[in-house]
Formats: C-alpha cells, sequence, structure tokens
C-alpha cells in the first residue's frame, strides 16, 4: 500500500429521509485512497445506520464513525429496542462488520499528503453546561427550555441507561477519552472528530441559544490545544462552515435536513476536505 488519500468528513447524513439517501449514494471518493470521517446522526435507526455506512465503507478506503445523538435514540419503529450504552456497543459492533472505525478502536494514523496524522473519533456527549447567563443550573436551563419550548427530541428518546442521566454518561466519555488521548504518541498531531463542537463559540449564532445545552460540554474548552490538533471536525448544529478557535481549525460538515440544505447556496453533499489542509489555510498556531 502506498500513501493514504485525502482525509475527507461530512456529517448529520440523516438518511431517513429519502432526498439525504439520495446524496449519500452520489458520495464518492476523489481517490479510492481517500478516507472519510463520518461525524454523526447518520440516521435514526440501527438498519439506516448500517445501511449508509455499508455503502460508504465499500467507495473509501477507511471510514472513521463517530456516534451523533440520533444514532443512540430508541425509536419506537426500530426492531432494535437497545437503549443507552448497549445501543452503542450494539452501533460498535455493526461497524466492525463492516470495517468502520469507532471511537472503541485504536486511533487510527492517516499517512496521506501533510501527515502523518492521528484521527480520533469521539464520543462525548453533553451536560447541559451550555447554558444562557443566569441559568446556573442544569434544572434551570431545562425549565427554560420546556418553558420557551425549545426542548431537544434526545431528552424522550436518547437513553443514558445503565447511567443515571446523559450528563453522567458524559462525564465518563471525558475522563476515559482525556486519558486515552493523555497516552497517545505526542509525535503525531491530531484530527479530533466529535459530533458535538469541542468548543462553546460555534453555538453562539444558534436560533434558539437555550438549546446549546444539547451540543457539547464545557469540559472539552482547551481540547484543541491540549490534545494538538491539526483539525477538529464536527456537526450536530447543522450549520456547516469552517471557524478558528486558538489558531486551530474548525469544521462543521453537516449535510442536515432537505429543508435545510435546500436552503444554502453550495450543493449538499459536498465532503470537506481536512487533510491535506485546503489551500491558503494558515497553519495551525499551537
Ligand atoms: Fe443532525
Ligand atoms: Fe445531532
Amino acid at each position: 500500500m502506498g500513501e493514504d488519500g485525502a482525509l475527507l468528513a461530512i456529517s448529520d447524513l440523516h438518511v431517513g429521509h429519502a432526498d439525504n439517501r439520495a446524496i449519500v449514494e452520489a458520495l464518492r471518493p476523489e481517490s479510492p485512497r481517500d478516507w472519510l470521517l463520518v461525524a454523526g446522526d447518520v440516521g435514526d435507526t440501527v438498519a439506516q445506520v448500517e445501511w449508509a455506512l455499508d455503502l460508504l465503507s465499500r467507495r473509501f478506503a477507511t471510514v472513521v464513525w463517530a456516534p451523533g445523538n440520533h444514532e443512540l435514540w430508541t425509536p419506537p419503529a426500530d426492531p432494535v429496542q437497545l437503549r443507552g450504552v448497549a445501543r452503542y456497543r450494539h452501533l460498535v459492533d455493526r461497524c466492525r462488520g463492516l470495517g468502520v472505525l469507532t471511537p472503541e478502536d485504536p486511533y487510527p494514523v492517516w499517512r496521506g499528503p501533510g501527515g502523518p496524522a492521528l484521527v480520533a473519533p469521539l464520543f462525548l456527549l453533553y451536560d447541559h453546561s451550555w447554558r444562557p447567563d443566569g441559568l446556573d443550573t442544569p434544572e434551570a436551563a431545562l425549565a427554560e427550555a420546556y418553558r420557551t419550548g425549545v426542548v431537544c427530541t434526545d431528552e424522550f428518546l436518547l437513553h443514558p441507561d445503565p447511567y443515571p442521566s446523559r450528563a453522567a454518561w458524559c462525564a465518563d466519555r471525558v475522563a476515559t477519552t482525556a486519558a486515552r488521548l493523555a497516552a497517545r504518541d505526542p509525535a503525531l498531531p491530531t484530527v479530533l472528530v466529535n459530533h458535538f463542537p469541542l468548543v462553546r463559540d460555534p453555538t453562539r449564532i444558534l436560533r434558539h441559544p437555550i438549546f446549546a445545552q444539547w451540543c457539547g460540554t464545557e469540559a472539552t474548552a482547551d481540547w484543541h490545544r491540549r490534545f494538538a490538533a491539526a483539525a477538529v471536525v464536527y456537526g450536530h448544529l447543522h450549520i456547516p462552515r469552517t471557524t478558528w478557535h486558538d489558531g486551530v481549525r474548525f469544521e462543521e460538515v453537516s449535510v442536515g435536513y432537505p429543508r435545510e440544505w435546500r436552503q444554502r447556496s453550495a450543493p449538499a453533499g459536498t465532503l470537506r476536505r481536512i487533510l491535506p489542509a485546503p489551500a491558503g489555510t494558515p497553519p495551525t498556531a499551537w
């Protein structure tokens, strides 16, 4: 095997929508050696997730998946009624059957042009710590969400079993993941792939700021510097764009729902190139 191809990324495929399935069917690498990072919200049922990852795993040299909140839902109509950790482990098993890498596998090293880089898919969740000023507790933030009618469906479908809460699950994931990243080879820059943004800033333009409590955790605010990220890949916000935080490039790579991508000028289903960095990208500052 020669050098790897490009490191490409996408998220929020939401293939329960027929028009989004058509987007996935049209996704192609530029070269058969390209890698694809899939940053969560592939679909709502296990069958949908498997369909999409199976198709992509046949086209890209390596596919790396990090779960979104939608994969972790237990929708009443899904024949797979597993909840919480059991559901996550089931999805990881399905990925292994397809050769798709998950947060439970050793972090792979990408050796394409401009590399090498350590690719770390993360599963961290959120903990209601991103709250509007004046709402001092998770309980107050949740109450305000109910009062204003902006409540994430996770409250009803994303079960944390056997943890007492999604925040407790998040705290455990953050602790074990930070330990793994701290033990990595420090000679390599990282590409951190998480469904949720690692820093709060990108949530500031949400139409409903109260929704940020379901978008990440303050616990990862310095991870892009602490773990030497060359780039951070995320989705969930359905606001595709590139932003910079402390000189590190953050790429929101979501497709989103048909009603969202139809309003954008850019064609839906364009893969974002993460590495080698697009021409004109300033060097990472860390
Ligand atoms: Fe999404
Ligand atoms: Fe999401």
